[in-house]
């Protein structure tokens, strides 16, 4: 049997690609569907196996900017991962992913990104675990934020979402690792889409606008879910999709408002950066019943244009040996990084690490020391680990996106 790994060429064949990530949805994807979804993610960004001329499995990603300590990146943001339950485990996500990383790295993206839907798969293709996220799901009639509002609060439409909340997400994405730099196709085709299948059962998006003196400070998208079939068993949930203030007074706002909603039980929200105010601010904590859940991983492509395309905290020095790559030898070496320049070491490393743990320490998510701990890293040279945390240290990651 001749598999063939190539991009697709149009449409349809961008349709079936899809269909095979779409086949673990329960989803079927339209040729609108594939129109929209291409604006985002052009075909040529579009990886497919083909037996015998037929696709049975697809991977992508999407060209967009990330914002990393200090400024952006370019990155591949890897997306729409499957194969057909016909031909698994028969190579197909390896030859994809060779495929695509070769494509990055000739693209001269830096780095890339992405969710697994599972931890084990993708660490073999270099990948590490580069934040975690916050699950809570919190029992609204016990807990509650305390103090004034700085804000008022409207529910808009569609149209005015599109124009004021890009204004509160732009601010916020600029100096937080992890976020991803939005266009307006990525607002309207992603983030403020309602299409009646993600809703998953609730109802339709609600886009609360949070302002002060006249000025988008804020702002919540959620959805209301109801179970139960009989009024003594109803249970009403918020399902948020995103909330966010540009600064403390804001953001202790946007969670005030939604914690109050009258009649309902339960808040779900996901994703929340491991240093989010919330644990803090609210008066009960376990009553948030939180979750720490695997968020961003993110793979090194190219270890020096990575390493120079992000900035330092302090002008310290620091030589990081990578030890391993299994697809790109030229990452492997030692890099000096001073004074926010990077270059070949010829002197003796201070930590040792594969490329996934760069990955992992990159954002500045996970300190060396801790992949250290858990025998990821490797102490060089004496007070090595701490001389790379103190350089690499930054804002906890955030994507508030599953892409
Ligand atoms: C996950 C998935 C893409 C794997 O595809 P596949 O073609 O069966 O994978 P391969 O045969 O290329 O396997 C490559 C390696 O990954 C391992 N692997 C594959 N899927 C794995 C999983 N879910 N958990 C752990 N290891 C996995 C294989 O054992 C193999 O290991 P090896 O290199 O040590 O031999 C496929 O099972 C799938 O489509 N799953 C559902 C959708 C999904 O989870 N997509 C990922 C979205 S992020």
């Amino acid at each position: 049997m001749a598999f063939r790994v190539r991009t697709v060429r149009d449409l349809e064949e961008f349709r079936v690609a899809l269909g095979s990530i779409g086949h673990y949805f329960g989803w079927v994807p339209t040729d609108d569907d594939a129109t929209r979804f291409s604006s985002l993610l052009p075909f040529e960004r579009m990886h497919a196996v083909l037996d015998d001329g037929r696709i049975v499995a697809g991977a992508g990603a999407f060209p967009f900017q990330l914002t990393v300590p200090g400024g952006k990146l370019s990155c591949a943001g890897i997306t729409v991962v499957g194969v057909l339950p016909s031909h698994r485990r028969r190579g197909l996500l390896s030859r994809m992913m060779n495929a695509q990383l070769a494509d990055v790295r000739e693209r001269g993206e830096p780095i890339a990104a992405l969710w697994a839907s599972e931890e084990t798969i993708y660490g073999r293709y270099g990948y590490g675990l580069a934040s975690l996220g916050l699950h809570i799901d919190a029992e609204r009639g016990s807990v509650a934020i305390r103090g004034e509002r700085t804000t008022t609060t409207r529910l808009v439409d569609d149209d005015e979402a599109l124009r004021s909340f890009p204004r509160v997400y732009r601010p916020v994405s600029r100096t937080r690792p992890g976020m991803i730099v939005r266009t307006a196709d990525w607002w309207r085709t992603k983030q403020l889409d309602d299409a009646p299948e993600r809703r998953r059962g609730a109802g339709p998006l609600v886009r609360a606008l949070f302002e002060r003196d006249g000025k988008p400070v804020g702002y919540a998208l959620y959805r209301l879910a109801q179970s139960g079939s009989s009024p003594e068993d109803w249970k009403k949930t918020i399902r948020v999709v995103e909330a966010f203030g540009v600064d403390d007074a804001a953001t202790r706002d946007v969670w005030r408002f939604l914690l109050e909603i009258d009649w309902v039980d339960r808040i779900e929200a996901y994703h929340l950066p491991l240093d989010h105010p919330l644990p803090l601010l609210v008066d009960r904590v376990n009553k948030l019943h939180l979750k720490v859940w695997d968020a961003l991983w993110v793979r090194v492509v190219d270890v020096p244009r990575a390493l120079a395309g992000r900035s330092y905290a302090g002008r310290g020095r620091v030589t990081l040996e990578v030890t391993s790559d299994g697809h790109f030898p030229e990452n492997v070496g030692s890099w000096t990084i001073e004074d926010g320049s990077v270059r070949r070491a010829r002197r003796r490393p201070d930590v040792r690490v594969p490329v996934e743990a760069l990955g992992s320490a990159f954002l500045g998510g996970i300190p060396f020391a801790e992949l250290e701990a858990a025998g990821h890293a490797e102490e060089a040279a004496r007070g090595g680990i701490a001389r790379a945390d103190a350089l690499f240290g930054a804002p906890a990651p955030w994507c508030p996106e599953i892409f």
